[in-house]
């Protein structure tokens, strides 16, 4: 089917008929998993970044969604493109964390070459406490909470929810060298316009579902705090870049529309070095 035809039966459906819109986002377009392949390109003083890859991965809210096989195929789509980290941008659960178990049971399964990374989502931190820390460590992650981890050519950092805990970029940055990159996990993207710090190469994060239910032409119909700004996608600011993901998961409604689940795989591109 055409792309035209089918933008066609999302209007017919969207605004034609509710029912089966929910019916069709509910059953079908929540269970299905999209790769997103993404270059992402670095300013020249983080070229050494060239070629770099990174999944990212989040909102699994997995109380409310619970397909355990959605994510175990999610898990063998990112080890299948053999990336260098992965990064889960938080929202484990919306407010159970008795779902952290067989979450964590597939998660556990990522095989990135530096390791899994993680922060915290507003509802992690409105809910779940240390359970979440000591999940993700038996599954072999490591939660980032305003932390930064060095690698020979890269820093990993995670910073703490804006909405629901205490970010601290003083300290997230605190013992980084001035001329090694940063790649940052940070759950809410509009927070990428609340700092400005030339050794950020990517923040990548999560938080709106890239709307979840979105509309054909106009897209998200409803954002959440701190996720207006920055919506879904790739953007650029004095030279570094932001990945919004739509994460896997539903939240309130169960039914995706026109925004299915994503894994998301960013190549970071050196200076140049992507074709136009
Ligand atoms: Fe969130």
């Amino acid at each position: 089917m055409n792309i035209s035809r089918r933008k066609s039966i999302a209007h017919i459906l969207f605004y034609g008929s509710p029912l089966a819109s929910f019916g069709y986002g509910s059953l079908i377009e929540k269970r299905l998993v999209s790769v997103t392949k993404k270059e992402i390109p670095l300013q020249e003083a983080h070229g050494s970044l060239d070629g770099f890859r990174v999944a990212v991965m989040g909102d699994f809210h997995h109380d409310d969604f619970g397909d355990n096989d959605l994510i175990r195929r999610a898990v063998e789509k990112i080890n299948a493109e053999g990336v260098d980290l992965v990064m889960l941008v938080g929202d484990f659960v919306s407010e159970d964390p008795r779902a952290l178990r067989p979450l964590c049971d597939e998660l556990q399964n990522l095989r990135p070459q530096l390791g899994t990374f993680a922060v915290h989502g507003n509802h992690d931190r409105w809910h779940v406490g240390s359970a979440l820390g000591t999940h993700l460590t038996d599954a072999g992650i490591r939660l980032l909470s305003n932390e930064s981890v060095e690698f020979p050519d890269v820093v990993v950092a995670g910073l703490d929810s804006i909405w629901g805990g205490h970010p601290d970029l003083p300290a997230t940055f605190k013992n980084t060298g001035k001329d090694k990159p940063i790649i940052a996990g940070w759950h809410e993207p509009d927070t990428f316009n609340m700092y400005q710090d030339s050794r950020v190469a990517l923040q990548v994060s999560g938080h709106t579902h890239g709307g979840q239910i979105c509309a054909p032409v106009k897209g998200p119909i409803l954002l959440p705090r701190y996720g207006k700004i920055y919506p879904y996608g790739h953007y650029r600011k004095n030279g570094s870049s932001l990945f919004v993901t739509r994460g896997v998961g539903t939240l309130s409604v169960p039914a995706r529309f026109l925004c299915p689940p994503e894994i998301a795989i960013l190549t970071l591109r050196g200076h140049g070095s992507i074709a136009s």
